[in-house]
């Protein structure tokens, strides 16, 4: 079939877009073809057709931050057909039981690509279903409860069936299919369970609007390794670091996919550098400053220790890389146009433990975080080389009493020559008729990460620098 399934991340709006940005724009060119909030489906325009693509496949996963498994897709089944073979009550069981045949047929025709052999082998496997949408009554009544024990029992038969000569499959706790709150396997447990083997395989059961992919997983995020990243360094503020996930998906916005170890990124307001260590995961060279001498210095140890653990050089004259210096003088540290990318999170305000009143943080908007987003800007211009990309974060704060506040990003870029780039090009996404799954126009020029109930909330823009 040549399509795969691609599983989404927690933030699946930010997922899809890197994704698309990164099949529009990398040498791994392809298209998203169908969608959930928790699924993509993706056509690739040539790499299906190299004999290694599943070394493609791990490298796209590598590079993605918000991907958390990639899948071969083997076939397809329409979703009257499922809502037919799985209806919220069955009335008439036997045509039921015919229609869950042609489900059956679909299982038996794909086994042995699933797993290659089956005959006299020991064979596990692992059912993940990733519904529409997660908080769907038809996931927690319909599909965990009798769709998943269907599949398990049909898939074990079927093996049996081929010569298998064991058969067992993952058996996810029954608190979660009885409260119908089942996570499907964690990334990591791939690797735990083995299931990237040859007699064992996760089989994903991806839905959307139109029916359910059925996918065998090639490769995996690998968390404890950003993880490591992220909580072994030796220095960290967990009150103030964005996540390892949103900073490579920042830096893949940047647009800079090949020859990555010749471009020089800048992180201006570098804190403990968290973006700078994930951008040397990703190969870039990197170049911090701070007006924090302490926070300079604590990257500085962050990034060689990074060095250290990937059993890397530490680049000659590192320390140049690294000065302090308020966001206004940057740019007299650094030679005008040097930098290939900034990805950067300014000074969001301070940290609330309750909502703030409007006029507060409209003090707060007017008298420090403006006069600071515009220095950025400004300073950003003279230091990025011509039609390269600033990728940044502004807060959005809750108040008690007058909604959220925003600053006027998109002036403040637009006065110092940049262009707003919007995260996600929805003339390459297909329609969707749930309203959650939509994309409009004015939402997707810049994107929201966080959680409900936070006060202050990060929200993505990405910028090109004009001519
Ligand atoms: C939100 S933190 C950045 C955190 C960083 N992303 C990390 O992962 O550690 C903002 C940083 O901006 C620095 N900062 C505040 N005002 C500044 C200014 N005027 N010029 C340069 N840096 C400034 C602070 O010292 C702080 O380290």
């Amino acid at each position: 079939m040549n399509r795969f399934l691609f599983v989404l991340g927690s933030n699946w709006q930010l997922s899809l877009a890197e994704l698309d940005n990164v099949l529009k724009n990398s040498q791994f060119k392809g298209r998203i073809i169908d969608y959930s909030a928790n699924v993509a489906i993706v056509e690739f325009e040539s790499l299906h057709n190299e004999i290694h693509y599943v070394n493609n496949l791990m490298e796209l996963q590598y590079i993605l931050g918000g991907i958390q498994k990639i899948g071969e897709i083997y076939d397809f089944i329409d979703i009257q057909t499922i809502n037919q073979a799985f209806p919220w009550k069955v009335d008439n069981y036997k045509k039921v039981e015919s229609i869950r045949q042609k489900i059956i047929e679909s299982l038996s025709s794909n086994l042995l690509r699933i797993f290659r052999r089956v005959k006299n082998e020991n064979i596990f496997f692992a059912v993940s279903i990733y519904p529409n949408l997660f908080d769907e009554d038809y996931y927690s009544q319909v599909l965990i409860k009798h769709f998943l024990p269907f599949l398990n029992k049909e898939i074990s038969h079927l093996i049996k069936e081929k010569g298998g000569k064991k058969v067992s499959y993952y058996k996810y706790p029954d608190k979660y299919i009885k409260s119908g709150h089942l996570n499907p396997i964690f990334p990591h447990h791939l690797i735990t369970y083995g299931l990237f083997n040859e007699d064992r395989a996760e089989i994903i059961f991806g839905f959307t609007e139109e029916g359910v992919y059925i996918a065998r997983t090639f490769t995996a995020d690998d968390p404890n390794f950003k993880k490591k990243i992220d909580e072994e360094r030796p220095f960290k503020e967990f009150k103030s670091s964005i996540s390892p996930k949103l900073a490579i998906i920042m830096l893949n916005f940047l647009n800079l996919f090949e020859k990555r170890e010749k471009c020089s990124i800048l992180d201006p307001f570098v804190g403990n550098g968290t973006f700078l260590l994930f951008a040397i995961v990703e190969d870039f060279r990197v170049f911090g400053t701070d007006i924090d001498e302490e926070k300079v210095q604590n990257t500085m140890r962050n990034v060689n220790w990074l060095y250290n653990e990937l059993e890397e050089k530490v680049p000659l004259f590192l320390e140049d890389h690294f000065k302090t210096i308020a966001i206004d003088k940057v740019s007299t540290v650094f030679n005008e146009s040097f930098f290939d990318g900034i990805c950067t999170e300014p000074e969001l305000g301070p940290f609330f433990t309750e909502k703030p009143y409007y006029s507060e943080v409209n003090d707060l908007f007017e008298k420090i975080l403006k006069p600071l987003y515009e220095a950025t800007f400004r300073e950003c211009y003279k230091l990025l080389k011509s039609k390269k990309r600033l990728c940044i974060i502004a807060p959005i704060i809750s108040t008690v009493d007058g909604g959220d506040l925003q600053l006027n990003i998109e002036l403040i870029a637009k006065n110092n020559g940049f262009i707003l780039i919007p995260l996600m090009d929805i003339e390459r996404i297909v329609n969707k008729s749930n309203i959650r799954l939509q994309f409009r126009k004015e939402q997707v020029r810049a994107l929201i990460d966080a959680r409900k109930d936070q006060i202050i909330k990060r929200k993505l823009y990405l910028f090109e620098k004009l001519d």
